[in-house]
């Protein structure tokens, strides 16, 4: 589910020395430099698949809801070229480390940072395609760990590379869908759809609608300057000790939540005050609160933004906090403790984004006042003693593509 770079794959958890990863580019013509005098050979091409964060639309993708993520300017680059003895060797940059693998090496479970590359191409495989041998050195500035879907971008740029170096015709949504079974099924993560499907679909200047039953996208526009405003992404970085534990709980919650109102998915109660009075559980009743109003948020948050009223956006942001904070219980103190000095300081609204259990949080603020605020949470955090926070001002920007 995320850093896949950092070796925190394997064993999940494990933290790499600041001073161990080298910090890379995020630079097409240094990525080509770096493939010349990793392999001695020329790259055939360089693909790029987006982090993402996501708007509002917070555990609704595996109940078949609603989200609204937008892809960021930070991005996991690949520069490869074909080879024909077979075998796959990959490159990362981030922990300058190579992985070599073949076709029988291909075992679901497989852990480490490489497994996220091998997933896709046995999720290829088992599709049916035909994927050659390559050569692929990768670099990444996508916060790992942070609730920012590096992982996925890792999987959606591998994706975008084979199937261009392999000239296989796959749609963006099936892209995204493979990627994701990488996800599930090989490295064993339970995640819906939304992160991948962030990666790949994902249009600059806009955040995308998109609907888990359906698979129908729309781009929205989400221009934030026109309205004097900027989104702020503030990592908090918490380690996100429960995050896979309490993922799957909460997701299993909801099956079992479905399960006892006789629905498929959460996504089909409309009637929230009945669903709740059939279930006898308060912590199930909070989950399904949780999922169903957050659904309804996100259909407000398309009619805001299609209509251009980004501003009113805030309200939904702060619904949304607290709904994942007091009904799906997934937000942590510093979290918390970040939205609620966002908003003092100025920030119109704000939100966790991500899986949660820690990473990130998005605020809207106007424009120009994102340092400061960013600023305030930092001292907010020293106070508390809590470690130093980073922020960065999120761009809407495109999905997976080939740049050279
Ligand atoms: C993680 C998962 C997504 C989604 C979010 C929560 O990012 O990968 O599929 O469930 O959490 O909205």
């Amino acid at each position: 589910m995320d850093s896949p770079y950092g070796g925190t794959a394997a064993p999940k958890g494990q933290v790499i020395s600041p001073d161990t990863v080298r910090r890379v580019s995020n630079d097409a013509a240094v990525l080509i430099q770096d493939f010349r005098v990793r392999t001695d050979r020329q790259p055939a091409g360089v693909w790029a698949a987006p982090g993402r964060v996501n708007l509002i639309g917070e555990h609704t993708d595996y109940n078949d809801g609603y989200v609204m993520p937008f892809a960021l300017a930070q991005r996991v680059l690949i520069a490869a070229a074909p080879r024909h003895d077979g075998a796959w060797s990959v490159t990362s940059l981030n922990n300058d480390s190579t992985e070599t693998f073949e076709t029988a090496d291909l075992q679901p479970g497989m852990t480490g940072w490489q497994a996220y590359v091998a997933g896709v191409v046995w999720a290829l495989q088992q599709a049916g395609h035909r994927v050659g041998g390559a050569d692929l050195v990768l670099t990444s500035d996508v916060p790992e760990g942070a609730g920012l879907s590096s992982s996925a971008a890792l999987e959606c740029a591998v994706l975008t590379t084979l199937a261009d170096l392999n000239d296989l015709d796959i749609s963006g949504l099936d892209r995204a869908k493979l990627a994701r079974r990488a996800e599930n099924a090989f490295v064993g993560a339970p995640t819906g759809l939304m992160d991948q499907a962030a990666a790949t679909l994902c249009t600059a200047g806009h955040a995308l609608f998109f609907d888990c039953r359906t698979d129908d996208a729309e781009q929205v526009r989400f221009d934030t300057a026109r309205a004097g405003l900027e989104i702020l992404v503030l990592d908090t970085k918490t380690p996100h000790a429960l995050v896979d534990s309490e993922y799957a709980a909460r997701r299993a919650s909801c099956e079992e939540a479905a399960q006892l109102l006789g629905v498929l998915a959460l996504r089909d109660v409309t009637e929230l005050d009945a669903a709740l009075n059939q279930l006898p559980d308060p912590v199930i009743q909070r989950r399904v609160r949780h999922v169903v109003s957050e659904n309804a948020r996100v259909l407000e948050a398309v009619d805001v933004l299609r209509n251009g009223r980004i501003a009113d956006l805030a309200p939904l942001l702060d619904a949304s906090h607290s709904s994942m904070r007091e009904d799906f219980e997934i937000t942590v103190p510093p979290v918390d403790l970040a939205v609620e000095v966002a908003r003092a300081s100025g920030a119109l609204g704000a939100r966790m984004t991500g899986g949660g259990f820690g990473g990130c949080i998005i605020a809207l603020v106007p424009a120009g006042e994102a340092e400061r605020i960013g600023h305030e949470i930092a001292q907010s955090f020293a106070t508390a003693e809590y470690g130093p926070p980073a922020h960065f001002i999120a761009v809407p920007s495109a999905g997976a593509q080939r740049l050279r």
